[in-house]
């Protein structure tokens, strides 16, 4: 049988490198000020933990939403599947969204939306990877640390059917049967 096949794109040093300079660029808009970083679970955890701690604010603070995965049936509600949800509140807030990856855009217009609606101060998006040519919908990406073509990527946060997430560099993963 033919194997998975992995071919690393970007080494934890690279990686390592483009957090900090996202990092510098989030501090050049916010300063000192109050921000909430909310981390979309579970791809955006090793982005989130990193960026988090390359943040010279002691004074961020942190929480955690995960989307359910849905099928098309779902989508058109204009309202995300939260199985988890924030613990603080987003009103009045600089709020700052982690994520893994954007791709069609769907996902992240859904979350933007619903951030909206709860009145934060200021709403901004910071992903780790951005698959710009295959975005359907007009999402604003104001921080990423990579633009990669259309193609399957993981590890570093970023799963195959919940596997990769631990490895320490991405990767693009061709599986069999595919060219
Ligand atoms: P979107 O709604 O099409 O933008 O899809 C975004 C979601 O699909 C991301 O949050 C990921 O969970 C998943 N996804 C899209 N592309 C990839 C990939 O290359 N590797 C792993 N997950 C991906
Ligand atoms: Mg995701």
């Amino acid at each position: 049988m033919e194997k998975s096949e992995l071919e690393l794109v970007f080494p934890p040093e690279a990686i390592a490198e483009r957090v900090q300079a996202v990092a510098r660029d989030i501090e050049a808009v916010y300063g000192q000020d109050p921000l909430l970083v909310v981390c979309v679970l579970k791809g955006a955890y090793a982005f989130f933990a990193d960026l988090c701690r390359a943040l010279r604010n002691p004074l961020i603070e942190l929480d955690f939403v995960r989307i359910a995965s849905y099928g098309h049936g779902t989508a058109s509600s204009g309202k995300p599947v939260f199985s988890k949800d924030m613990e603080l509140s987003a009103q009045d807030r600089h709020v700052l969204i982690v994520e893994d990856i954007v791709d069609s855009g769907h996902t992240m217009e859904l979350l933007l939306g619903e951030f909206r609606r709860r009145n934060p101060a200021s709403l901004a998006l910071a992903t780790l990877l951005d698959k710009k040519e295959r975005r359907v919908r007009d999402v604003h990406v104001d921080f990423r640390c990579f633009e990669v073509p259309d193609g399957f990527f993981v590890g570093y946060g970023l799963d195959y059917d919940e596997k990769y997430r631990s490895l320490p560099g991405i990767y693009t993963l061709s599986l069999p049967g595919q060219a």
